[in-house]
């Protein structure tokens, strides 16, 4: 399973990167919008760090609109995806894109039959926010578990996203079920390292050392 790291704040991609297990980066105009800098400078800065993919999020809302949006975003470097709402604008321009070779991440995907017609268009990631269907009482879990079912059962090589990811638990069971890829806010990434029986043995460990010496 890839790991992307969710964010636009440079400090934390650079910590993150430091531990070796960001494979890219995933950001959207929310998350661009708390930097206070524009989404080329921000991308620019993260392609500098990260060598994976990046996603970079169109805001038009036409077909045509994301297709100019998008290709100047490609053109940043070879690393940037184009994230494309799932519209039936999006979906059509993720068709252009990748009949024009360019990569793309479905993203705002609530159902398995949305991830269908990504995938259909050959949609190089779907982004599942499993946290906010989890936050109106809907199993987010149980989307993955559909699509990854559906994908297989076609055959089709969209990679299956996991995001909007809340908590390291959602980053185990999405690994479980066979997602290829968690995008993971710095705070979840941290989490996974964690675990109280680690710290206690660490401490036991550095406390008989100590007395070892003597
Ligand atoms: O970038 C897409 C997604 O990961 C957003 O997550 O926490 O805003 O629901 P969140």
């Amino acid at each position: 399973m890839d790991f992307f790291i969710d964010t636009g704040d440079i400090e934390e991609i650079k910590a993150a990167s430091e531990w070796g297990i960001i494979d890219g980066v995933t950001t959207n105009p929310s998350i661009i919008a708390k930097t206070g800098r524009t989404q080329e400078e921000v991308i620019k800065d993260i392609c500098e760090i990260i060598d994976g993919p990046i996603s970079a999020e169109v805001i038009a809302t036409d077909k045509d609109g994301m297709i100019k949006e998008g290709k100047e975003l490609a053109k940043i470097h070879d690393n940037v995806v184009i994230k494309l709402p799932l519209t039936e604008d999006g979906i059509a321009a993720c068709k252009w894109f990748s009949e024009n070779g360019i990569k793309t991440n479905v993203t705002l995907c609530f159902s398995s039959n949305q991830a269908l017609l990504a995938a259909k268009n050959g949609a190089t990631y779907i982004s599942p926010f499993i946290g906010r269907l989890d936050d109106i009482g809907v199993d987010g879990m149980g989307l993955i578990q559909e699509i990854r079912h559906m994908y297989d059962m076609y055959g089709f090589t969209t990679q299956i996203l996991a995001a909007s990811v809340r908590h390291a638990d959602h980053v185990k069971q999405a690994s479980l079920i066979g997602a290829d890829v968690s995008t993971m806010p710095f705070k979840v990434i941290k989490q996974l390292f964690h675990h109280p029986m680690t710290d206690i043995g660490l401490a036991q460990f550095l406390a008989d050392h100590e007395k070892s010496k003597k």
